[in-house]
């Protein structure tokens, strides 16, 4: 019988750039698997599935629109044998629901089109694919007992940066969600927990490579520098591991002090 202990295996959504990448990588550089997904970038997530590789991980790339939920259906459906098939299991061990998208949003400047996708891309697609993976209807959930979900949340729940109202609002939807799925999974040992950087300069926040904007967000940080995609990583990874057991049901704010 082999008893030697089996690798931890993570599905991190939208980790063909950015912070998902980033927590990919250092997941991968910390003991673990990793399932990647991607939207449109088949070839940004080739490049991370290469990069877990050459940590000596294995990983897989899967398509994945989290704010259609056919789409999440669809993922669900082929993630099982998809595991099944790489990694002989048909369960995960820890969920990353980084994927998002942002916009700018103000009172007196807002469709219903933006904040109808704000709401699918942040809260509905990052509800349904949870329900799915750590509660289906059968005996059988993918999240295995045990586990751990980190959600991506926002500082910009506890600072207000004009432009950001509706963004801000749906992540703070995601950190009531946070504490009753802790409520729900907790006696299955399945920890839950909300990562809320502050400012990181990735595609998102539109100001990789700004020199005067990473200037100005330095001003603003206790640590006085802005923050990278891996400052964020390495909060999520510590929080999956053991040695945070006992943390469940928080907001943990990764912004190097940002606006204190
Ligand atoms: N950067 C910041 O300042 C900051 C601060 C606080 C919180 N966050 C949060 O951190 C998370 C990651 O952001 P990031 O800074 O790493 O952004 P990023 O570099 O733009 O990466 C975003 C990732 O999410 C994917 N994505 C976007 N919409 C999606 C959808 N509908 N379905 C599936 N995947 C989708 C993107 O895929 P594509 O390649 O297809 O676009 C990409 O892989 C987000 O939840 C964001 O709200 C970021």
């Amino acid at each position: 019988m082999n008893d030697a202990p089996r690798t931890p295996l993570a599905l991190v959504t939208g980790a063909n750039r950015g912070i998902g990448r980033a927590t990919a990588e250092e997941l991968a550089r910390r003991g673990h698997d990793v399932v990647v997904t991607y939207r449109g970038h088949a070839d940004e997530a080739d490049d991370a599935v290469a990069a877990i590789e050459a940590l000596g991980r294995r990983a897989a790339a899967l398509r994945l629109d989290i704010a259609d939920p056919a789409d999440i259906e669809r993922f669900v459906r082929e993630l099982r044998p998809g595991l099944s098939s790489t990694w002989g299991r048909d369960t995960i061990d820890v969920l990353v629901n980084n994927a998002g998208a942002g916009a700018d949003t103000q009172l007196g400047a807002t469709s219903a089109e933006v904040l109808d996708h704000l709401y699918a891309t942040h809260v509905r697609g990052v509800y349904l694919l949870t329900q799915a993976l750590a509660t289906p209807s059968s005996d059988d959930p993918m999240l295995a007992d045990g586990g751990s979900i980190v959600n991506l949340g926002t500082g910009l729940t506890r600072f207000v940066h004009v432009g950001r109202d509706a963004y801000a609002a749906m992540k703070g939807a995601v950190g009531v969600l946070t504490g009753y799925w802790a409520e729900q999974l907790g006696p299955r040992g399945i920890r839950v927990n909300t990562v809320a950087p502050g400012p990181v300069e990735t595609q998102f926040s539109g100001w990789v490579g700004n020199d005067a904007v990473r200037q100005v967000f330095a001003e603003g940080t206790a640590l006085g520098r802005s923050a990278v995609a891996a400052d964020i990583a390495g909060v999520i990874a510590s929080l999956v591991s053991p040695g945070s057991a006992w943390v469940t049901a928080q907001r943990i704010e990764a912004s190097g002090g940002y606006r204190l």
